[in-house]
């Protein structure tokens, strides 16, 4: 275990062969702000950090990296130094993304490719005045290989808590603060650096009704949902992008309670108090859907 702890996933680098689709769908459908275009590289935010969703022009989709902020009690050298002592090796990168003056680079076991920082810029560009704006970028599900190394790195190197479980050895629920997860790590026998979905925090229930029609105005029909999940109880609804990536948008995700090792008690748990533990399926209210989304 090092002292180095993440506390909130910030952004997310998507090469696209689409970029000037994939923004105009973060701009028009998901109400994003863009903060920035540079050598074709877009920058966009979601009201208040210079960005949260970059996208790259590239002749693949594929993710480029994800970036997560850490507490501020290490300094960069101090975080490199803790990885360092249980085999992590990392690079300080200077300057080399608008907003984030200096961040840490390393590899999960997977191959991915994870920014630490300590600081982002906040412009506060303000939230959009049409399209969806979700409240916040909530979590990340990306299927992986060697799943339990890739759990064991979260844990290891940058302090996340082991949160919840759907089936054993299927998909791992991770988070680093108090919302039930901020990465979901789904094990595959054949897929690596591979995004299973991306997920935006909406207000409430109401606005999964707005967003769904807005989806179907703009071509993103919803593909899953809405149902309530088991693991994480949030009500959820999946499209997808004009890449192709599956965006989940939810609301009232499971609190987790560190100090009790329980998720702050819903009318709607099956269990009280409820704690960490392995779900059955995906619904809780049991509705099937034609996509499975276990294998999207
Ligand atoms: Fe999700």
């Amino acid at each position: 275990m090092t002292n180095v702890k993440a506390f909130r996933l910030v952004y997310v680098n998507f090469a696209s062969p689409n970029a000037e689709k994939l923004k105009d769908y973060y701009i028009r459908t998901m109400g994003y702000v863009l903060t920035k275009e540079e050598s074709g590289v877009i920058y966009l935010s979601n009201g208040f950090d210079h960005h949260n969703i970059i996208i790259t022009p590239a002749l693949e989709k594929k993710v480029l990296s994800y970036g997560y902020q850490l507490d501020g009690k290490l300094t960069h050298e101090e975080v490199q130094a803790e990885l360092k002592e249980i085999g992590i090796s990392s690079i300080v990168k200077t300057d080399a993304i608008p907003g984030v003056s200096e961040l840490v680079e390393l590899h999960d076991p997977d191959g991915n490719t994870v920014h630490i920082f300590n600081e982002i810029e906040h412009p506060a560009p303000g939230f959009g005045q049409s399209g969806i704006v979700p409240q916040k970028l909530g979590h990340l599900a990306f299927y992986a290989k060697d799943f339990k190394n890739v759990i064991k790195f979260y844990e290891d190197a940058l302090g996340f808590m082991f949160s919840d479980q759907i089936g054993e050895d299927f998909a791992n629920f991770l988070t680093c603060n108090t919302d039930h997860h901020v990465i979901n790590i789904v094990a595959s026998e054949t897929k690596s650096q591979t995004l299973h979905h991306i997920a935006f925090q909406l207000k409430d229930a109401s606005h999964h009704t707005i967003s769904s029609d807005l989806l179907a105005k703009h071509g993103h029909p919803v593909i899953w949902g809405p149902s309530r999940h088991t693991s994480g109880h949030n009500i959820a609804t999946y499209h997808y992008d004009p890449d192709g990536n599956v965006v989940e948008l939810f609301t009232d995700m499971d609190v987790y309670v560190p100090e009790l090792g329980i998720y702050e008690p819903r009318p709607w748990h099956e269990f009280l108090p409820l704690k960490p533990r392995v779900w059955d399926g995906l619904s809780a209210w049991g509705t099937e859907f034609e996509v499975d989304l276990a294998n999207v």
